[in-house]
């Protein structure tokens, strides 16, 4: 069992696995990502990644160096050097590599890609998950899978600093996402998501988890859900590659900083990074048979899929 690194062609170890200086996603963050869950030594959903990919990639006028085939053999092979049954593979193609210069260079995409074993997922199902609500500053193409994370990562640190699980973004009043997540919201049986624009990354699990909603008998709603109606919801959860389903169990915010949730003035260039100085729970659930019964859906499917009993997507 082993950490595998692959970069333009060859497998190498972490310590080799190293960006030179003038690769372009190192010094332009020019590029586009993927991760794929792997359950049972089988990478789930691959389709439906490498078809977000070509889109991520024909976004940024990157052409896409390998084929759907291709793609699905590097990844099976870096799986099978892993030997791991329970793993996520992330990979990233940029521009390339090239002497610095914002023009698009004459270069050869670049590949590079990791296996890792499943970190156990954060949760401990009984602990309490909150959400903080932070202003969506983020560029207008968030549905691009850009390597550029830097303002969720800065969203997903704050929240972590208060305590919280993952960061819930707002803009204009309504929430779009979460920093590295979909958002979810249940009032009675019907289930609201924003939809798939140019304003949240359009989830592999959010698609998926929809059909399961669907097929149980869910009305789905791809509507965004203003902050200001949070307070008639019964259940919010989050969905992605690497949680699944995440029940929450509230949300709190900066209640100094509301106002940044449904505009933001001009505010003084200042640090992003804070503490929320006067925070507040602004939800609580009430129940979580809904995200509880999605869970034990995506289970199943994911117990079909290690045991071939699905199609391979
Ligand atoms: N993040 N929204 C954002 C901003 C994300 O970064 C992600 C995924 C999602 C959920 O997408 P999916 O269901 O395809 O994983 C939504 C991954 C897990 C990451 O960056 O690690």
């Amino acid at each position: 069992m082993s950490e595998i690194y692959y970069v333009n062609g060859e497998f190498l170890s972490s310590k080799e696995s190293v960006v030179p200086s003038e690769e372009r996603g190192h010094q332009f963050g020019d590029g586009v990502y993927e991760v794929v869950r792997v359950y049972g030594g089988r990478p789930f959903l691959l389709n439906w990644h490498l078809e977000r990919l070509d889109r991520s990639c024909k976004a940024i006028g990157v052409e896409n160096p390998l084929s759907h085939e291709e793609w699905t053999e590097l990844i099976s092979e870096a799986v099978r050097r892993s030997g791991e049954e329970e793993a996520q593979v992330y990979w990233q193609v940029t521009r390339g590599i090239a002497p610095r210069e914002h023009l698009f260079p004459q270069a050869q995409p670049s590949v590079t890609m990791t296996v890792k074993p499943l970190l156990l997922k954060a949760s401990a199902k009984s602990s309490e998950k909150s959400l903080l609500c932070i202003p969506d500053e983020r560029w207008a193409n968030t549905w691009i899978k850009t390597i550029n994370l830097l303002p969720n990562v800065i969203a997903k640190e704050t929240a972590h600093r208060f305590g919280a699980v993952e960061a819930l973004f707002v803009k204009s009043g309504d929430f779009t996402e979460g920093s590295s997540s979909n958002a979810w919201f249940v009032r009675g049986t019907d289930i609201y998501t924003a939809p798939a624009n140019r304003y949240i990354l359009p989830g592999i699990t959010r698609r998926f988890v929809l059909q399961l909603a669907q097929e149980i008998g869910y009305t789905v709603y791809e509507q965004s859900v203003a902050l200001d109606d949070l307070h008639s919801m019964d259940e919010v959860f989050m969905t992605s590659t690497t949680l699944e389903v995440q029940s929450i169990h509230s949300v709190v915010a900066d209640r100094n900083k509301m106002s940044l949730l449904y505009n933001l003035p001009d505010i003084p260039a200042q640090t992003l990074l804070s503490t929320p100085e006067d925070p507040a729970e602004i939800w609580r659930s009430s129940r979580n048979n809904v995200a509880a019964r999605l869970q034990d859906a995506f289970t199943d499917a994911v117990n079909k899929f290690r045991n071939y009993e699905e199609p391979v997507q």
